[in-house]
């Protein structure tokens, strides 16, 4: 008998306030048009002034649970990927459960920028198959839009806001692929790369808190190539391949890194779930909010097979394989 980590919820919630690409034409030298063919994104959605991470997280922690038939305290553990929390300390998962009125488990944040959630759901597994958690809520949530260099065009029209979570709870599975929840997960990093996207600002470096600079087509050459792989790792330690897979649900970064792994895996675009259009890259936000509106959508069903995969500042990346 092994334990497996399934996923019993998922919930997201994006700020009201919508930005359409044309909006940025008023006050920098860009389009409409060259935002939606470099990277397919049309809008976002940006925190209102006062609004922070913790409460965008909440608002989707809360929906996760209504989708579980589940109340906060049946909760073991509230692990949050982000790299916008609202304060440099505490986490933001102590501000949910506290937003949640619990105070059984416990509840800290992971920090792997893009990749954050990658991390934050591997790290949960973890938490679930030694016996420590029953349930996880797992959590992506940031406001992108509070580090952006509004001057910089290569960077402040990618960017969005929003939150997702999903909820694993441990299953008895036989051990094999046929289980469902997480199969198998892959995780790199490469720090020597860290100039290729950071924020220039930092506790025990300048302690501002800095604008987000990034390398954009370098970034993207990594990307090409690192997710495939990573994808292809992690189901090879699964003992599956490209042609089992139901869905990929990929980090919402630009629709042409997207079709380029989808296109390296043989996975037609009607198996990969795309909301970068809607909400732009929310970093750690994106993967659990295209779980969560895929889901709505009628796409993602019991037993079907999902790779989720992420890159972003570290460099950090890696894939999920999880059977739904
Ligand atoms: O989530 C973390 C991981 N991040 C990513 O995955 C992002 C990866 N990178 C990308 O998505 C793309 O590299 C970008 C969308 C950021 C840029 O697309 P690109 O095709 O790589 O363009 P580029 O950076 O090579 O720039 C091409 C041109 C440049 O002009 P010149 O130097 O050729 O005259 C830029 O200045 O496009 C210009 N440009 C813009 N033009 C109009 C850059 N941003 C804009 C803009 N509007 N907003």
């Amino acid at each position: 008998m092994n334990i497996r980590a399934v996923v019993r919820g998922v919930g997201h919630y994006l700020p009201e306030r919508v930005v359409e690409n044309s909006e940025f034409e008023a006050t920098l030298e860009t389009t409409d048009e060259w935002i939606r063919s470099r990277t397919g994104i049309e809008r976002r959605h940006f925190a209102a002034e006062g609004e922070t991470t913790s409460q965008l997280a909440v608002k989707a922690a809360q929906a996760a649970l209504t989708d579980a038939g589940l109340v906060a305290d049946d909760i073991d553990a509230i692990v949050v990927a982000t790299s916008t929390a609202d304060f440099t300390f505490p986490s933001v998962a102590t501000m949910v459960q506290a937003g949640l009125g619990t105070t059984s488990g416990f509840a800290y944040d992971v920090q792997a920028v893009c990749a954050g959630f990658i991390f934050a759901l591997t790290n949960a597994n973890g938490l679930i198959v030694s016996g420590q958690a029953k349930r996880v809520l797992v959590i992506g949530a940031e406001t992108f839009s509070r580090i952006m260099d509004w001057e910089d065009r290569g960077t402040c029209v990618l960017f969005g806001d929003g939150a997702g979570a999903v909820i694993l709870e441990a299953e008895d599975g036989t051990g094999t692929n046929a289980d469902r929840g997480i199969l198998a997960s892959d995780l790199h990093s490469d720090g020597r790369y860290r100039e290729l996207l950071y924020v220039d600002g930092g506790v025990s470096s300048n302690g501002k808190t800095g604008h987000l600079r990034m390398q954009g087509n370098q970034v993207f050459r990594h990307a090409v190539t690192k997710l495939a792989q990573t994808a292809h790792t992690a189901l090879d330690k699964a003992g599956l391949t490209p042609a089992d897979v139901q869905w990929i649900v990929p980090h919402q970064a630009n629709l042409r890194i997207i079709q380029a792994t989808a296109e390296k895996m043989n996975v037609p675009m009607e198996n990969v779930i795309v909301t970068v259009q809607d909400h732009g890259n929310t970093s750690a936000a994106s993967i659990p909010l295209a779980l969560s509106v895929g889901k709505a959508q009628g796409k993602l069903k019991p037993g079907e097979l999902v790779v989720v995969e992420a890159i972003g500042g570290g460099l950090a990346w890696g894939a999920i394989v999880l059977r739904w």
